[in-house]
């Protein structure tokens, strides 16, 4: 708590007010006598340094300063932003002006992730030690799960805010929506420091956990296929305003939105939350949780982007562009089956690997249809429907506005 009698010093020591300057309030005319020095008429704002010359020095700098230069082809005076001006590529207006709001559900999606605000330290892991320090809490398999989990996990989502960071957010020409990447940003590092904060809990071996994305295939084939989509637009040379680079940018974001973050993960959060329900590992499943809340808004609103530069950009969206699409989506399908594969060599949890990849066909068909493409396995089911509360984007949005308040900070998440 803040307490403002630090802020309630006793006042012996501040130096006295300055003597009130008489002159000022005299009237104009014996001012006119007496004439001001030029520079104070001129700009009654001037500050003259005192103290140190490194401060003097400073001053001058900043007489040096030319203001339109440092705004990004600023023009000096130009009229205020418009609504219709902005747009989520290639707009030419100022992106230091955050309103008026061209898209609310930016906005709206900022507020929401705010409102979920979590650190993983409020989550109480002391079960989960228990259950991993002992010979027999955990079979083989589980172990397993818990472990390659944390191990792609840890690296994904500092790919993720790499991506983000270093090649979308300068390319994404809005400020609500660089807002929220902002949001998003921030919750990448708190879902990176969740992961350290379960595999450091655990007592596991750290270099192994993070090496994994270098070391076990299964991992390092979605990372490999991962860094592939970002190499372009990373390149701090890329420029979007050509057909073949607004549609590298878009590619990009399908690949890290739908894949990455839409498929990608989903593997791994069924396994863990089924853990969870269980009532085993249950501080890593409510880690594992909050981070899926996060990650289903992440979706979301990754979405909604690709969706909004298409309305904007009909031209990108070509049929040879939506096969191309189609089959990089089907390729990461394909590479968390393998994971999954992997994981999960025998039935464990209530689910197997077939279950799963129905699941993943599930979760895919989603992802195509999210973005105006066709499903790819029409009548798979979701075989795994305690998870449709969560997971099934159809009811997320219903999911979380009905209980947003039980998910404010600090709240505990219960297992139904
Ligand atoms: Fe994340
Ligand atoms: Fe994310």
């Amino acid at each position: 708590m803040l307490n403002w009698d630090a802020f309630n010093e006793p006042e012996e020591h501040i130096a006295p007010p300055p003597p009130k300057q008489a002159k000022s309030e005299e009237p104009q005319q014996q001012l006119a006598i007496e004439p001001a020095p030029v520079a104070e008429v001129a700009d009654p704002t001037r500050f003259e340094p005192t103290g140190s010359a490194a401060f003097e020095a400073a001053q001058q700098a900043l007489e040096q300063l030319d203001v339109a230069p440092g705004l990004e082809e600023l023009e000096m005076g130009a009229d205020r932003v418009q609504v219709d001006q902005k747009r989520m590529i290639n707009c030419r207006a100022d992106l230091n002006q955050l309103v008026p709001f061209k898209y609310e559900w930016a906005w709206t999606k900022y507020l929401d992730g705010c409102a979920n605000h979590w650190m993983p330290q409020e989550i109480n892991m002391t079960q989960d030690i228990a259950l991993w320090r002992s010979n027999d809490g955990l079979s083989e398999d589980e172990r397993k799960i818990v472990m390659r989990n944390l191990g792609f996990f840890s690296t994904a989502d500092s790919l993720v805010a790499n991506n983000l960071v270093l090649s979308i957010y300068r390319l994404v020409t809005n400020p609500e929506c660089r807002q929220y990447l902002l949001r998003q940003a921030f919750e990448e590092a708190i879902h990176t420091h969740a992961y350290q904060y379960c595999i450091e809990s655990l007592g596991m071996d750290e270099g192994e956990i993070f090496n994994m994305y270098r070391e076990v295939p299964a991992v390092a084939k979605k990372a490999a296929w991962a860094l592939k989509y970002t190499q372009a637009i990373g390149n701090p040379q890329f420029q979007t305003g050509t057909t073949e680079n607004d549609q590298e940018l878009l590619q990009n974001l399908i690949a890290f939105y739908c894949v990455l973050e839409g498929l990608f993960f989903y593997c791994g959060f069924s396994q863990i939350l089924s853990m969870g329900r269980r009532n085993k590992m249950t501080g890593v499943a409510e880690q594992f949780q909050y981070i899926l809340r996060d990650e289903s808004m992440h979706v979301n609103f990754g979405v909604d982007v690709i969706n909004q530069i298409k309305n904007e950009n009909p031209k990108l969206w070509t049929e040879e562009f939506q096969a191309k699409m189609t089959q990089m989506i089907l390729e990461g399908l394909a590479l968390e089956i393998e994971y999954a594969r992997d994981t999960m060599p025998r039935g464990v949890l209530g689910m197997n690997a077939q279950m799963m990849e129905d699941y993943l066909k599930f979760i895919t068909n989603r992802r195509l249809t999210q973005i105006g493409l066709s499903e790819q396995f029409p009548g798979v089911e979701n075989p795994f429907p305690w998870m449709s509360e969560i997971m099934d984007l159809r009811k997320e949005k219903n999911f979380f506005e009905t209980r947003v308040t039980e998910y404010q900070v600090g709240g505990a998440l219960s297992w139904d």
